[in-house]
């Protein structure tokens, strides 16, 4: 199996081939604008600013795909303190990971280099990722890393805060949609996966890639993103960068959230580029439907003048769809559509 790129990189003096992406893919011009994009203060959701907050989020929705979100409730020392904790378990001898480190998707913790494709990628993702069930805590800790010794305590107390703020968005996100209160509480909210992405520094980031483009093919992320800058989302056919915020979750709309909204709001594609100064860690928070799930447009949204643009999918069925055409996300969208007459 393929080693960790942590455990070699950092006697790497260029980058090696095999990471190396073709022409049209690489992040070439390294200098592109840097926005935060939408930034939007979840303290102001209450009372008479509930309507403003909701206004500001599904209008950011529509244009960008993403917002950041600050003044969340997740407190700045546990957000802090979570990185700390990820940047421990990175820093552990392989021996000591070793518990962990598979590429098998079949295994619930896997602690991986690149992506769970390793064997079929065209270039290798310059970073290694920790992925593991993070909701409900009690049902899923015991799968956790057990070393670094806190990580089980932190991490635990950091879900249960996050699910809290992923709940407080969901709902607004259901108020600006017209749909009722709770409507993504059930099913389609029930996985929540930790995923964590160490990014060292790389020999050459204009060739390198943390993560080639895609869209989140969940319902909707919540990345800390850290203070280190590197994702870059879509916007009209060009690359911006999302300006790390101190402390704020940067929500992703994910392929599912696009197709209950039947397109009223869209999943943006976004990439990782790498820096040749500093390691990164991002932490993300992704928020499935369970697998049996059947996603298609809320029925409050489709009428005879706004028909359904999507075809009800099992979740499982979207994802293997998702998986075969990676990379290509107009492809991916296609396949749920219905077919125009
Ligand atoms: C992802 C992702 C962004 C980042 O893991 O799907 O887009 O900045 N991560 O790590
Ligand atoms: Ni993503």
């Amino acid at each position: 199996m393929a080693k960790l790129l942590s455990s070699w990189c950092k006697d790497a003096q260029s980058l090696p081939k095999n990471y190396v992406f073709p022409p049209d893919k690489r992040p070439g011009e390294l200098n592109s604008p840097v926005y935060s994009g939408p930034v939007v203060d979840l303290s102001k959701a209450v009372g008479q600013g509930q309507a403003e907050t909701i206004q500001q989020i599904i209008q950011a929705c529509q244009e960008f795909g993403f917002f950041q979100v600050i003044k969340h409730g997740v407190s700045g020392s546990l957000m802090h303190d979570t990185k700390n904790v990820m940047k421990e378990f990175f820093d552990m001898p392989d021996e000591v990971k070793s518990s962990v480190f598979t590429a098998d998707a079949s295994k619930r913790c896997r602690l991986f280099t690149s992506s769970l494709n390793y064997t079929n990628e065209e270039a290798y993702y310059w970073r290694d990722n920790l992925t593991h069930p993070c909701h409900p805590w009690e049902d899923c800790m015991q799968l956790w890393p057990k070393k670094p010794t806190r990580y089980r305590e932190v991490v635990g107390t950091y879900t249960v805060e996050v699910r809290k703020m992923i709940l407080k968005v969901l709902d607004l996100i259901c108020g600006g949609l017209g749909l009722e209160q709770g409507y993504f509480g059930g099913d389609l909210s029930k996985i929540e996966l930790l995923s964590t992405n160490l990014y060292p520094r790389c020999p050459d980031p204009s060739l390198a890639l943390g993560c080639h483009r895609h869209c989140d093919p969940n319902l909707i992320t919540f990345l800390d993103q850290g203070e280190v800058y590197g994702l870059q989302v879509c916007k009209d056919g060009q690359w911006i960068g999302v300006e790390p915020i101190s402390n704020a979750f940067v929500v992703l709309i994910g392929c599912q959230l696009q197709i209950i909204s039947n397109d009223k709001i869209r999943g943006p594609e976004h990439r990782v580029l790498t820096n040749s100064n500093k390691d990164r860690i991002s932490i993300g928070c992704f928020v499935i439907p369970t697998y049996e799930c059947f996603i298609e447009p809320a029925k409050a949204l489709v009428s005879t003048c706004n028909p359904p643009l999507y075809r009800a999918l099992q979740y499982k069925d979207f994802l293997s769809t998702y998986d075969e055409k990676i990379g290509n996300f107009r492809a991916v969208m296609e396949c749920s559509k219905l077919q125009v007459q």
